[in-house]
């Protein structure tokens, strides 16, 4: 690992050790696709940039935030985006207060602030399901500014050294909703694909230690299939998504194999031809 990379584990463990957020710090396990991915991805959070992980379904990209977290035993607050999400659910609110007979406002941080301000990871999850007009607020935060002023109390935040964003956006070769421009500028993306070959037999082996050859290969077999079938267009990509692999995998263990595969891959695909050549191809693994 980089030298850069090591430094900062050692400092930003010893910052975050003992403190009350231990239960914010995640757990890791993302295995890398190829030799550099992963700590190309954590020098950009050394150098303090703003990460966007571009990736279809189940490729990981939360378990690669979690990771990153987990790496420098830093917490991680999470922000799921839809087009509900206000200001006040970034930034926090205001609530009235009484005690002993007094009454005032208190200001009740939400997650940005509190990163901002503990030196905590913040993990936005689905940025580009956010309306157009809330993220804005962030650009300062974002870029080499590090800083916010708070719209509700007027306080101006200097994020601590340590404070670090990871956005996620579910994108595959087919067009999803697009990104704001300046937004999408202020960060380094990272384009997360699907693992395969030795990675994904390594995973597998990781959950499921005590897993039949048979069923493993077979598995295997089917998913290197999948990948190819939707590198040609013929199923969606999500077809070859490692989440569902993972689910079969599990339903297989006690159930018919096919059945499984039906379950956990085939079924979620909208397509009839698609969800047949699924099982099509399975049945040449599998019984
Ligand atoms: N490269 C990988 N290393 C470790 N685990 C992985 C990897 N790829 C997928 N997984 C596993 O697959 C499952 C789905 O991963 P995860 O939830 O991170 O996907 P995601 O990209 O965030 O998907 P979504 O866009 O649907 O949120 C998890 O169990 C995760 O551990
Ligand atoms: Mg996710």
């Amino acid at each position: 690992m980089h030298e850069l990379i090591e430094q900062e584990i050692v400092k930003r463990t010893k910052d975050h050790e003992n403190n009350e957020w231990q239960s914010l710090i995640p757990e890791g396990g993302y295995k890398s696709p190829d030799a550099y991915l992963y700590e190309d991805i954590l020098l950009s959070v050394v150098l303090k940039k703003a990460i966007l992980l571009k990736g279809p379904s189940g490729s990981g990209k939360t378990k690669l935030a979690e990771s990153i977290a987990a790496l420098f035993e830093q917490p991680m607050h999470s922000i799921n985006c839809s087009v509900d999400l206000d200001a006040e659910s970034l930034l926090g609110f205001k609530t009235v207060v009484q005690k002993e007979g007094q009454t005032w406002i208190d200001f009740v941080e939400g997650p940005v602030v509190k990163a901002m301000k503990e030196g905590h990871f913040l993990y936005i999850d689905e940025i580009n399901m956010a309306k157009p007009e809330t993220l804005p607020i962030l650009h300062s935060v974002l870029d080499y500014r590090r800083m916010l002023t708070n719209p509700f109390t007027g306080e101006v935040i200097q994020a601590h050294p340590n404070f670090g964003v990871i956005a996620a956006i579910n994108e595959g070769y087919i067009g999803t909703t697009p990104m704001n421009e300046a937004l999408k500028n202020r960060f380094v993306s990272f384009a997360i694909p699907y693992i395969t070959g030795e990675q994904l037999a390594g995973l597998v082996d990781e959950y499921f230690p005590t897993i039949q050859a048979t069923l493993k290969n077979s598995m295997l077999s089917l998913a290197t299939d999948l990948r190819k079938q939707a590198e040609n267009g013929l199923v969606s990509e999500e077809a070859a998504s490692i989440r569902s692999l993972l689910d079969a995998i599990e339903l297989a263990q006690y159930m018919s194999p096919i059945r499984a595969v039906r379950y956990a891959i085939a079924e979620k695909l909208d397509d009839a031809s698609e969800k047949q050549l699924v099982i099509e191809l399975a049945k040449t693994w599998m019984e």
